[in-house]
């Protein structure tokens, strides 16, 4: 059976969906591995290091595989040099790519989104969206640092002492914790808020304090440990609860998401006016339109004189790491799906059923058939 690792072609993607130390795994389990030249170029990932790990190397790879390990899901093209009835795994943005999924069960393709490993404790090392967003945090982070007019750490010189930054992160997931440690580590003064209660010790075993906002947080969170979308008063209320902790941080880092909806707005433009000339704002929920109303996803802006940044694809800035680590993901997914070098599924298993996005020419994934509103 071969497996196929195209060169990713949507702009700005850097990341490659496998690196060479992960090649003998899968051959290992009786796989070939085909690479198509250049794809781990970006990444800092030579063809030579792929082919001394016993891989393949092709100048295209679409239509000679039975599984093809991709990042961003396939443009219309790409699935066009699919084999009718080849295995795809990746991230597949599988609520908003409505044609490429359709074209995908129209080319009997087997799908699997990267977004929808169930969060349970063995799904851990296939996590790719956490695996990602530890990065994101971790960047965010530096981002912010560069573009605040201040030190983040307290620093006492001959020319006096300095004062650290404070720095508020809203969503304390794994992006939020990531940049909690990271703000920490370069030595700010770190508040975080969430609504989920369970995190408050996670967050102050960072040397971070939790906002205690007195909110009714009781039913913050679903039985699979994300957050539970709240009613727009419960956010209208946290939004005067943070606003004095907004307005006194030099640098706010919200995170805060909602699995499968638009995040919620959480600083306002009245909020981001309280805020010190100056101060910055890196808005890691731009994707899905950002937790500040006046976020512009992929730009920085200016605004009462507040720096307003809402990156996209941060991960893909740092893609060494970031491919290797999708990468574990990715293969620890495929070898899941292996026994006896073939594909074998095993529909019971809410880990192979999870991800499934179609399969025999149909979109079999019912929250993606009916997705969340
Ligand atoms: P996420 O990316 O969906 O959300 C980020 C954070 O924003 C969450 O902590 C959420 O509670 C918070 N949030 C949502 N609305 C908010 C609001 N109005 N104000 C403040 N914060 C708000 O979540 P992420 O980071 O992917 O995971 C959340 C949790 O899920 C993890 O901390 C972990 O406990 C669990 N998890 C379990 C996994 C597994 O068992 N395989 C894998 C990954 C995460």
């Amino acid at each position: 059976m071969i497996v196929g690792v195209p060169r990713e072609v949507v702009s700005g993607e850097r990341r490659v969906a496998l690196v060479p130390e992960l090649v003998p795994k899968l051959t290992k389990a009786g796989l070939e591995v085909v690479v198509e030249r250049g794809a781990g170029a970006a990444a800092g990932f030579a063809d030579a290091e792929y082919a001394e790990k016993g891989a393949g190397l092709e100048s295209a790879v679409w239509a000679c595989a039975d599984v093809i390990l991709k990042v961003q899901p396939p443009t219309l093209a790409e699935i066009d040099q699919l084999r009718a009835g080849a295995c795809l795994i990746g991230f597949l943005q599988p609520y908003v790519n409505v044609e490429g999924i359709q074209a995908l069960a129209a080319r009997r393709v087997t799908a699997f989104a990267m977004e929808l490993m169930p969060r349970i404790t063995r799904a851990q090392p296939m996590d790719a969206l956490s695996a990602m967003s530890t990065i994101a945090g971790y960047k965010a982070v530096l981002l912010a640092a560069n573009l605040l007019p201040k030190f983040f750490p307290l620093l006492m010189t001959a020319a006096g002492t300095v004062a650290p930054a404070k720095v508020f992160v809203i969503g304390a997931g794994v992006a939020g914790l990531q940049a909690i440690g990271t703000a920490r580590r370069l030595g700010a003064v770190v508040e975080a808020y969430d609504t989920r209660p369970v995190v408050k010790e996670q967050v102050e075993s960072l040397g971070a304090k939790f906002v205690e906002l007195g909110l009714e947080t009781a039913d913050a969170q679903e039985a699979t440990g994300y957050a539970k979308a709240q009613s727009e008063a419960f956010y209208e209320k946290q939004r005067q609860m943070m606003l004095k902790v907004v307005a006194g941080a030099d640098v706010v880092i919200p995170t805060a998401l909602v699995p499968g909806k638009k995040a919620p707005i959480l600083i306002t433009e009245e909020m981001v006016r309280a805020m010190r000339p100056g101060s910055v704002i890196v808005d890691l929920a731009a994707e899905q339109g950002g937790n500040c109303a006046l976020t512009e996803p992929g730009v920085e802006v200016v605004r009462h004189g507040v720096v307003i940044y809402g990156p996209v694809n941060l991960p893909s800035s740092m893609p060494y790491h970031a491919s290797q680590m999708y990468a574990r993901t990715v293969t620890n997914y495929l070898m899941h799906l292996i026994k006896d070098r073939q594909l074998r599924w095993n529909l019971d298993d809410e880990l192979t059923r999870g991800p499934l996005v179609t399969r025999d020419g149909e979109l079999v994934h019912q929250a993606v058939k009916a997705p969340p509103t």
